[in-house]
């Protein structure tokens, strides 16, 4: 047996990606003011950015774009689709989408009124803005390992259910419209939840009425995790998990970008009639008729295909194995990351490599821009440029307790190679963190500031 995972599939076509020299490098941070979303990505070499929507698709998902019905109304591709959404997810309605966040703005505008929560395990930032574009209010209720990067836990991506349980009580069901579980917990490093613990959030929200809604986008790393760590699931397929997973719950949120292995689109499940009929008239004022909802035929062609991909046995041992192949050469290398990795990233911890630099000069922006500027490699910052805040009574920074490098793992893109690369690079840049220095900002905009911010090194 290989002591490393390989690649179950061979290359077809190939994209040329290009180094750059360290002076072009330089040269190319200064003219995008030090942030990384707005390097152009053609001078980027290993993109590491997001897994969202920067998947490779199959021979069969492109021979499948050219059979896109592309009818206004009831297209034999939404027919495809729908096959393939029923057998999976088992809900009794669906519409398509065109991304995840839009599912949720179409569910919420019809269930989330002014003063309403949402509580969740952990919300992703798009299901946190479109409940509070909604006038709600969206509560985390992860269990408090998750907060430890260091702690071992099979699924840190849990829901405490006595956190639950207790707010319920405390603020109301009447004021709870839905309540949803999140898999795997991409704000919390893709760690996974339980089956257990989905039956029994399941089983609390329903005590008090509450529907059950799952934001669905890596359900199908979630499956394998189940498969490969909760007792009772090793001899269950990824389809049969799956099945019983959703039959915990009301409905479901998916960007398909992530597990339907596409580049674009997403789609709202639910069992409630009613509540679909208001979802439809939803969807054709915001996306478009409920048999395309603001994708192509080809696109729902492709994601129908995708589905069935995206649950394969071999492909998911090699989607889980090769991100922890990364997380396991880096630790090697003497990196520190959140413990156990998980299924879509690995999150390395910027304060222990630079620990001279004190939040406020953004160590984890520091070790992102070190990593383009050695080796043209484009990651994720998540530390205080993206979640540090003011208080808003005493006006007093508050800084989060974490400061991570996200390396996001695009679907079936990069090769054993490109993963050495990485960790190449991330070694060298630990052996001269010294010199890394940390960054101010220079603009700043008022909402949601990592994606245009201007920063220059302290000097
Ligand atoms: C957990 C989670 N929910 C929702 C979304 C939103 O999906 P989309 O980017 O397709 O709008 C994302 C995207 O990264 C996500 O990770």
């Amino acid at each position: 047996m290989p002591t490393f995972p390989v690649e179950p599939f061979r290359i077809k076509v190939v994209e040329p990606i290009r180094r750059t020299t360290r002076t072009q490098r330089e040269r190319l941070l200064i003219n995008a003011g030090y942030n990384l979303f707005r390097v152009p990505a053609a001078h980027v070499f290993i993109d590491m950015l997001t897994d969202s929507g920067t998947g490779a698709m199959s021979d069969h998902q492109w021979a499948a774009m050219m059979r896109g019905d592309e009818s206004y109304a009831s297209a034999r591709s939404f027919f495809e689709l729908e096959d393939a959404v029923k057998k999976i997810f088992g809900f009794k309605y669906f519409v398509p989408t065109h991304q995840g966040r839009a599912a949720e703005n179409v569910l919420f505008a019809v269930m989330v009124k002014p003063g309403d929560v949402v509580p969740n395990n952990m919300h992703f930032d798009t299901t946190f803005g479109n409940i509070v574009a909604r006038g709600g209010r969206a509560e985390n209720l992860i269990a408090d390992i998750a907060n430890d990067p260091a702690a071992e836990a099979p699924f840190k991506g849990n829901m405490d259910i006595e956190k639950l349980d207790a707010f319920i009580r405390a603020t109301g069901p009447e004021h709870i419209p839905l309540g949803m579980t999140t898999i795997t917990n991409n704000a919390g490093g893709g760690q996974p939840v339980s089956m257990a613990n989905l039956r029994a959030t399941a089983e609390t929200y329903h005590r008090y009425n509450i529907p059950f809604i799952i934001d669905a986008c890596r359900y199908a790393e979630n499956c394998y995790f189940i498969q490969q760590r909760e007792a009772g699931y090793a001899d269950k397929s990824i389809l049969a998990i799956a099945n019983e997973l959703f039959s915990y719950a009301d409905g479901c949120t998916m960007s398909a970008k992530k597990d339907g292995l596409v580049n674009i689109g997403g789609f709202l499940c639910v069992n409630d009639e009613d509540l679909f009929t208001k979802i439809q008239s939803e969807l054709i004022l915001r996306e478009g008729f409920p048999t395309y909802g603001g994708l192509a035929g080809r696109d729902l062609e492709a994601l129908a295909c995708g589905l069935w991909e995206g649950i394969d046995a071999d492909y998911l041992a090699y989607r889980v194995e090769h991100t922890r192949y990364l997380a396991e050469r880096l630790e090697a290398a003497g990196a520190p990351i959140v413990r156990p990795p998980g299924g879509h990233a690995v999150y390395i911890d910027a304060k222990a490599i630079l620990p001279h630099i004190p939040q406020p000069q953004f160590p984890a922006l520091a070790l992102n821009l070190a990593l383009y500027l050695e080796g043209g490699i484009r990651s994720a910052e998540i530390g205080s440029v993206s979640f540090a805040h003011k208080d808003p009574d005493t006006g007093v920074m508050i800084y989060p307790e974490l400061e991570l490098v996200r390396l996001a793992i695009p679907r079936r893109v990069y090769t054993q190679a490109h993963l050495d690369y990485v960790v190449e690079t991330v070694k060298h840049v630990i052996e001269h963190a010294d010199a890394v220095r940390g960054y101010r900002i220079v603009w700043e905009p008022p909402l949601m500031r990592h994606f245009t911010a201007r920063y220059e090194p302290v000097s």
